[in-house]
């Protein structure tokens, strides 16, 4: 197996590629990038060869930012809809690539703006906090936004004290453990995090007893129980960059785990049970990429007033920094 890097011009993405296919491929790509004026953005559950192309890997939180901040006339978003569509919402005017037209997120799905409108007038005067794992009608009918890495400091900063939280149960049930104010929330969940069993958490703490266990919150409260940490992505492989630690067991989806093993060849990183994998995050190939950078689809699309009103709660999000 040939193995090579290539810095692509332009980008610091440093590129591992394992043959002339992929090489021809990643050239292509940087071509294609510059001549667009694109910027490549991946969540850490891509696969390696996206996460290879990104100008930035990240969790939900800094991958909003960076589209906010952006002065690039192209996003290709490499993740799912509920993410391309936060992109274009915090940068209307540019053009936001979905490369994967059809990744979805069951999750974001399990609640329409009909559902939260009714919801809603079940507990009138609530203020609604709502997951970033949600579509732009959910978001229009919201007050806030929050994503996992910074859900308790936005529940927080609501002035009252009882919030409604949609659509995840167990990011919600999280931050009720860590905080008096009441939370009422949505029966949503993460097929992916529910997965993973405790009981697959005790046997590998059992087996590796000096390993740290970082869960995701979209993991069952059985699980956060046995956590070290409860982190995002990005604030897990934060955590494990500066951790002393040699060992770690990562409850959360197989590639972050992927990530650590390369970034820290000099440690272990163990997934926690069977690995779990989002079908929808995997969707996304490289030949999609390049495809959407080719033709300049398939772009997201919203309502300039859809927009606007899904933006004041992720304006608010934002705002706390
Ligand atoms: P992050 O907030 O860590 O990006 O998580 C997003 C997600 O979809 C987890 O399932
Ligand atoms: Fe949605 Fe879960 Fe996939 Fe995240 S991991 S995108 S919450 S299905």
């Amino acid at each position: 197996m040939v193995l090579y890097r290539i810095m692509l011009e332009d980008s610091s993405a440093a590129v591992t590629a394992h043959d002339g296919a992929a090489e021809t491929a990643f050239v292509e790509l940087a071509r294609l990038k510059k001549d667009r004026g694109a910027l490549i953005l991946a969540h850490t559950y891509q696969l390696p060869e996206i996460q290879a192309a990104a100008d930035l890997v990240g969790d939900s939180l800094e991958l909003s930012r960076a589209a906010a901040r952006t002065d690039a006339r192209v996003i290709v978003f490499c993740g799912v809809r509920f993410m391309a569509e936060t992109a274009k919402i915090l940068a209307p005017d540019r053009t936001v690539l979905l490369p994967a037209e059809d990744a979805g997120c069951p999750m974001a799905d399990s609640i329409t703006a009909e559902n939260l409108r009714d919801f809603k007038s079940r507990y009138p005067g609530r203020p609604v906090v709502t997951y970033i794992n949600s579509t732009a009608e959910v978001k229009a009918e919201s007050d806030w936004c929050c994503t996992s890495a910074n859900a308790l400091r936005v529940i927080e900063a609501v002035d009252s004290p009882e919030i409604l939280c949609v659509p995840d149960r167990n990011l919600a049930r999280w931050c009720q453990r860590n905080t008096t104010k009441k939370l009422v929330w949505w029966d949503g969940f993460c097929l992916v995090h529910v997965r993973i069993d405790p009981e697959d958490a005790r046997a590998a703490k059992a087996k590796y007893p000096d390993a740290l266990l970082l869960a995701h919150p979209e993991c069952e409260p059985e699980v956060l129980d046995l956590a070290d940490h409860v982190l995002s992505t990005s604030q897990m492989l934060a955590f494990a960059a500066r951790s002393p630690a040699r060992r770690f067991l990562i409850a959360t989806e197989a590639e972050v785990v992927g990530k650590l093993r390369r970034d820290h060849p000099d440690r272990e990183f163990y997934t926690v049970g069977p690995a779990q994998h989002c079908v929808n995050m995997k969707k996304t190939r490289l030949a999609d990429v390049l495809r959407a950078l080719e033709t300049g689809k398939p772009a997201v699309t919203l309502d300039l007033d859809l927009m606007a009103r899904a933006r004041r709660p992720i304006d608010r999000m934002l705002a706390l920094g």
